[in-house]
């Protein structure tokens, strides 16, 4: 037996066992005869105490040596309030050790001195720290509950293969040759979209898998090449059945997990939330939602708005005491390349009752309370506007409410506001290509009472689709799909595809619907997004054992890699060597 206990379970109740533990050299520490060490294994911390009988071998333990101790519980003179097993150390009879470690490139604790590259060099060594344990440890509690919750209502696990053909989910696939059919490519799934939908027709009405996705796409803190999603279709339900099935799970997971209880679960139209925050992921932890103020603002002969499509305000609650050099900073984040803004104007709403703004040229303080009036705003309270083209200054303005909900700390992580987001688009202008994109997929079923615009107005026909929207980060999406081969072809046509096209590339799809396709449609949830945000983190990257870096590398296995030109030969690939 190596252990008769883990580094994290023994107690004042266990004085005077003999016990046997395991572990990895937190630190050692001679005092006089006596030397102390901190016993780490991923249950926690025990403190052995080891006499001068073992003082040679306790005197060469290094960090990270691993050990094997036997000894007896002892109660501890000064306890450790801050440890569960800091009321005990174990007196060591015998200590053997089971293997040496090389001084670790940085060191494992809490807060390591180690850089983010080192780090994810030596990730074997950056998992045994207590927060990234933590992490995967919410990471396999929500995977269990997420079972445990689908399971409990019908849904199937069921695995769909890896080794596919692309699915059009809109990024570029990961291709992998294939050896026995020379010059052929299989790819991996950008998700498990058209396999799901078989298994509709298939007749297995509720299934979900937790799912490896590959998508080769431009990484953020929020993305990886390879993720996992929940994914989840059901036949026979309408979009409020899906919504709802899926916000019981979400409530679920929230108290199961975090023991909260989520006050309630409001829903958007995709309209209304542009409209108001400029995106389809408001974050609605908090207001300061879009005015638009064109009556009040236009035609006093300030160009700017005049020509404006757009003059949005947003209204910044006690902050009319703003300096000018923190105003400055507000145009400068504004005028970055990334947000492309041309100015910022604000209007100061000041506790006396006056109004100070950066366009007094143009507006009289009575002008100014007119803008006030339509803002809502009030004495003490900051109006900041923004003006061109709608779509850009929505866009503009979302990246600056963001912003200030940040500096004024109404993003809390500890607070949770979901929001279901409805009626998106069912297809977006691509101006690069001419022509229609599907926003969500190609599968996605517009919305009945829209059917008629899809030979006059495409682009305003609504799609049956919706995203789960959890403080500001899109968690997951999904839609209602098409079950129709007529219904399904005349998207394909729409989006450019020619018959032969949408034949060679999906025949597989329209031909299972000519057999008895039910009514269905689904979500895939971003599981590491959720992870994240179960975690109070915004960057997925530590909810996942072994991840990317920013290039798409594992640095770790130092990948991806050359191959040796026998596998080039034997899959029939010519490469370019570059010098
Ligand atoms: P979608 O493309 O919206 O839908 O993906 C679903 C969810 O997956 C997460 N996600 C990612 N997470 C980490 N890294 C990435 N690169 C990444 N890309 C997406 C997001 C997103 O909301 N087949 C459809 C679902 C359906 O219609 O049922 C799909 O994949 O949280």
């Amino acid at each position: 037996m190596y252990r008769s206990h883990t580094n994290g379970e023994l107690r004042i109740e266990n004085i005077n066992q003999e016990v046997t533990l395991c572990g990895w050299v937190q630190k050692s520490r001679e005092m006089g005869a006596m030397t102390f060490v901190d016993l780490r294994d991923r249950y926690g911390i025990t403190q052995l105490v080891c006499g001068e009988e073992h003082i040679k071998i306790a005197k060469e333990l290094g960090r990270e040596d691993v050990i094997q101790v036997t000894g007896k519980v002892i109660e501890r003179e000064s306890k450790n309030k801050n440890i569960p097993t800091g009321e005990i150390e174990i007196a060591v009879t015998t200590i053997t050790v089971l293997n040496k470690s090389k001084t670790p490139p940085f060191t494992i604790e809490d807060n390591t001195d180690g850089g983010e590259e080192l780090r994810m060099q030596y990730r074997y060594l950056d998992l045994r720290r207590k927060p990234l344990q933590e992490a995967l440890k919410l990471r396999h509690k929500l995977s269990i509950e997420i079972r445990k919750y689908l399971d409990s209502i019908n849904f199937f696990e069921i695995e769909t293969p890896y080794l596919i053909k692309s699915t059009p989910e809109g990024a570029r696939d990961f291709v992998v040759p294939s050896r026995m059919n020379p010059n052929q490519f299989y790819a991996l799934p950008q998700s498990p979209q058209t396999f799901k939908q078989l298994l509709m027709v298939s007749g297995y009405d509720r299934y979900y898998q937790i799912v490896r996705c590959f998508r080769d796409e431009d990484l953020r803190a929020d993305r990886q090449p390879e993720f996992t999603q929940v994914d989840c279709e059901m036949a026979f339900v309408d979009q409020e059945d899906i919504l709802n099935t899926f916000e019981g799970m979400v409530d679920y997971l929230f108290k199961k997990v975090k023991n909260l209880e989520l006050a309630e679960f409001p829903r958007m139209s995709y309209a209304d939330a542009m409209e108001n925050y400029g995106s389809d992921k408001p974050d609605i932890r908090f207001g300061m939602t879009f005015n638009y103020i064109n009556e009040v603002a236009q035609n006093k002969g300030f160009a700017i708005f005049d020509d404006a499509e757009s003059v949005i305000a947003i209204v910044a609650e006690d902050c009319s005491t703003y300096t000018r050099k923190e105003l400055d900073k507000l145009v400068d984040y504004v005028k970055r390349p990334q947000i492309g803004a041309k100015g910022l104007i604000y209007v100061k709403c000041n506790e006396d009752g006056t109004f100070k703004s950066s366009v007094d040229k143009f507006y009289s303080e009575e002008d100014l309370k007119t803008w006030a009036d339509k803002c809502g705003a009030k004495a003490g309270d900051l109006i900041l506007v923004l003006s061109g083209d709608k779509a850009t200054t929505q866009n503009q303005m979302n990246a600056l409410r963001l912003h200030l909900g940040n500096e004024l700390g109404l993003r809390n992580p500890n607070i949770y506001a979901p929001l279901w987001v409805y009626d998106f688009p069912l297809l977006e202008w691509d101006e690069e290509s001419g022509r229609y994109h599907a926003m969500h997929h190609p599968f996605t079923s517009p919305k009945k009472e829209d059917i008629g615009l899809l030979d006059t107005d495409p682009g305003k026909v609504r799609a049956n689709a919706y995203d789960l929207v959890l403080n500001g980060t899109e968690i997951g999406g999904g839609s209602i799909r098409i079950h129709d081969r007529t219904v399904q072809s005349k998207m394909f046509d729409l989006l450019g595809f020619s018959k032969e096209e949408a034949q060679a590339q999906f025949g597989f799809l329209m031909n299972a619907f000519e057999y008895g396709a039910p009514p269905h449609g689904g979500i895939a949830l971003g599981f590491d997004r959720l992870c994240a945000l179960f975690g109070g983190q915004e960057t997925i990257r530590d909810f996942i054992a072994f991840p990317k870096n920013n290039n798409g590398r594992d640095v770790m296995i130092d990948s991806p890699s050359l191959i040796a030109q026998e596998q080039l030969d034997e899959l029939n690939i010519s490469i370019n060597p570059i010098s």
